[in-house]
């Protein structure tokens, strides 16, 4: 099967396709125990991104169980700062810890000398999913956005609200673009290589979108996801570009109108009924259902997921949650939901 005529692909391609094709974000983890279990002989989690057969066969899992119309690549967003000669560990339970890079010193010390040595692995990973992708089904590649990217390199951890990163983006704009600038080189080569290994859909990830002030968002956000789709798609223009700028809100309809993004990720507090009016006009919707619903289950996982299937009917739509999937989800949950999306 090529590509157009996948369900995923052909949505993307601006096509109403009925049922809309479902995937999950974060579908490969800890709420399968498919995935526990490798993950426990893989050592930790880093080196299971970078074990290309394991990666695979991760990034396979829910396909398998679930019968999913994407499998996503299964690595992280913080492979890039890793690449760049940031030190990044994982601690089961904890989260990421990065050392932090908080000046032009620091930055200094970044390069992209052994980008494509070190994300190599992840590129092995990319072509065997690919050889070994279910019939119908599309690979996704993906990258995080340059600033959700920095949020974690300026802080070297997870934080609320951001102080040290929103700090240097607002306080000292060009000395933080120099950072900005790196990240947007370093993700458009790796995406670039994904799509040469077999990605066929490409999604940056803007977890941290909404917490910057419009004239940020534009600056930081907007600009080099548009930056880094262009350049993607001068090399291969029929890539589609799904962005995922988290609780950018009212950001959303201009930013979907930009012509080098196909999709735009909505998260739960938008609204789906707007959404059809505002997006879906500019772009295919992808979204929205409540990852804390889906947790929860009872009558209103069906009621919900029909809803928003019929508020964005009306045009091209992928069926996802508004974030990512929880590890303590009940694997019937997820069945009932693909059951109540598929009818
Ligand atoms: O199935 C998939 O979606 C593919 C793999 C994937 C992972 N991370 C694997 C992962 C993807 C697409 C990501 C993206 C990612 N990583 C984002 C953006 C999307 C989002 O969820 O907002 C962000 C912000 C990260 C950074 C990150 N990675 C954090 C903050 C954490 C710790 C929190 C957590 O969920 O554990 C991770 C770890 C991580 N990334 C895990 C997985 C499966 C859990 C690691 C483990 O097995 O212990």
């Amino acid at each position: 099967m090529n590509s157009s005529s996948k369900p995923l692909i052909a949505a993307l391609n601006g096509d109403r396709v009925g049922p809309p094709p479902i995937w999950l974000m974060r579908q490969a983890g800890r709420y399968l125990p498919e995935y526990r279990a490798l993950r426990e002989v893989a050592g930790g989690f880093l080196n299971l991104c970078y074990d290309p057969e394991k990666a695979a066969e991760v990034t396979l899992q829910p396909l398998r169980r679930f019968g999913f119309d994407a499998a996503i690549l299964f690595s992280d967003i913080l492979v890039i700062p890793h690449a760049l000669g940031q030190k990044v560990t994982f601690e089961a339970g904890e989260g990421p810890r990065l050392d932090p890079i908080r000046d032009g010193a620091a930055l200094a010390e970044l390069s992209m000398n052994n980008l494509h040595q070190s994300l190599g692995p992840i590129y092995e990973t990319v072509e065997r999913v690919a050889a070994d992708l279910p019939a119908g089904a599309a690979l996704i590649g993906f990258a995080g956005a340059p600033w959700t990217v920095a949020t974690y390199m300026v802080e070297g951890s997870s934080s609320r609200d951001y102080p040290n990163a929103k700090a240097w983006a607002l306080g000292n704009p060009d000395g933080f673009q120099v950072l900005v600038d790196l990240l947007v080189d370093a993700t458009t080569e790796y995406l670039l290589h994904q799509v040469k290994a077999g990605a066929e859909a490409l999604q940056i990830f803007d977890t941290w979108a909404g917490v910057l002030p419009k004239y940020a968002f534009d600056r930081f956000c907007a600009a080099p996801v548009w930056k880094i789709a262009r350049r993607v798609k001068a090399a291969y223009p029929d890539i589609p570009i799904i962005a995922f700028p988290r609780g950018a809100s009212l950001y959303l309809p201009e930013f979907a109108a930009a012509p080098e993004i196909d999709a735009i990720g909505i998260d739960y507090a938008v609204d789906p009924i707007w959404a059809a009016r505002e997006i879906q006009p500019h772009a295919t919707v992808q979204g929205n259902f409540d990852p804390i619903l889906l947790l929860a289950g009872g009558d209103q996982l069906e009621r919900r997921a029909v809803e928003i299937v019929e508020a964005l009917a009306g045009g091209p739509h992928i069926f996802n949650l508004g974030h990512g999937i929880l590890p303590q989800t009940p694997l019937e949950h997820v069945e009932r939901l693909i059951k109540a999306v598929r009818g």
